[in-house]
């Protein structure tokens, strides 16, 4: 849309707003869904895939779809301060939409595991930055201990504004598509956005914009996989540190999710995580961040069971910029360097 509002003005019928709730946006959704050539062919058979490139929201993710809604009703409930637990996407998201709120964002992150992006974003949005001797689910432990005895809104995926907002992803596919992807794959850490992806979906189904509803397959990091097991995790451990979590908040929805829509949960390694992330940039000209490429690792996994001419879509959380560390780790090797700058020789490189 040319004159594009925001997510809560588009899809405001959806959603649980009133006249009295003041919006705060940063005028996030409308991502692209884009079309996957290379990553359709080599499954073949006809199926089509596109990739819903949320790493497009405003900070960088899809959080921003769960921030407007949870910030907005947090502000229209009179809160002066929010907080929430983070591998790094929600503290940016939760930093800059309380900013535009007026209001106070706490995070509390495990220290060393958080993406540089994400990390010098909520710092630079103004948020209180708090890096603890613990990993995420110790760290949204204490932050729902804070917001039970201190006059501050958790913003986490438990905030049940967050899934209403992030379930928007969904209409905006069907929108595109004209109705529901045979299959969508998405990558699974505390287990909001599968959850608010089968909320979405559901909804528009029963209000007749679908005529069918996707097989959900979450994926998770081989290291950090409680969904696959079906045990928590003590001490989880991927590179994709957005989904390095070992007891997902949202543990029984997506389990729900799965059950409903026939959908699976299946572990990815970081290899294959790696090896997607590469993929998608290289083949595709599309960068999302490491924990994102899970969906594309987990399609090339299960290919030979997407049935022929399905649609496919998988969900790029997170954009590549939010790790750079990643991005430098799995890039620097190809850079030519020490090259005296000299026309034959630069020429030389080229191939010519
Ligand atoms: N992809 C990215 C890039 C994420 O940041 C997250 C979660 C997920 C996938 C998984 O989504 O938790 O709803 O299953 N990041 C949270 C955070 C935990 O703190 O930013 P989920």
């Amino acid at each position: 849309a040319n004159n594009w509002q925001g997510l809560i003005q588009t899809y405001r019928p959806y959603l649980p707003v009133s006249e009295n709730t003041p919006v705060v946006t940063l005028l996030e959704g409308n991502t692209p869904l884009i079309p996957a050539r290379a990553i359709a062919a080599k499954i073949g058979r006809g199926v089509k895939v596109y990739v819903k490139y949320d790493g497009l929201n405003p900070t960088g993710s899809f959080k921003d779809r769960g921030m407007t809604m949870a910030i907005s009703k947090a502000k229209e409930e009179g809160a002066t301060a929010v907080i929430c637990a983070s591998t790094g996407n929600t503290s940016a998201a939760a930093a800059a939409y309380a900013k535009r709120a007026g209001m106070k964002a706490f995070v509390v992150i495990p220290d060393g595991y958080v993406a540089l992006g994400k990390l010098a974003q909520a710092l630079l949005y103004g948020a209180e930055v708090i890096a603890v001797d613990g990993n995420f689910d110790d760290a949204l432990n204490i932050v729902r201990q804070l917001s039970e005895n201190y006059p501050v809104t958790l913003v986490n995926s438990v905030n049940p504004y967050r899934l209403q907002g992030q379930k928007t992803a969904a209409f905006e596919i069907v929108d595109v598509l004209g109705n529901a992807p045979d299959w969508l794959c998405i990558p699974v850490g505390n287990a909001g956005n599968i959850s608010a992806y089968w909320m979405g979906f559901c909804e528009y189904h029963t209000s007749g914009k679908s005529s069918r509803l996707p097989k959900m397959m979450g994926f998770q990091a081989a290291g950090a996989a409680p969904l696959v097991s079906g045990e928590p995790i003590a001490n989880p451990d991927t590179l994709a540190t957005a989904i390095r979590i070992g007891n997902p908040a949202n543990w029984q929805k997506a389990v729900a999710v799965k059950e409903s829509s026939g959908g699976e949960f299946n572990p990815v390694t970081d290899g294959e995580i790696l090896d997607a992330y590469r993929f998608l940039a290289s083949e595709e000209g599309v960068f999302c961040e490491p924990a994102s490429a899970a969906s594309v690792a987990g399609l090339f996994k299960v290919k030979d069971r997407v049935p022929d001419n399905a649609s496919v879509v998988c969900v790029l959380t997170g954009n590549g910029l939010k790790d750079p560390t990643s991005a430098v780790d799995h890039s620097l090797n190809e850079l030519k360097q020490g090259i005296p700058l000299n026309l034959e020789k630069v020429a030389g490189i080229m191939g010519f």
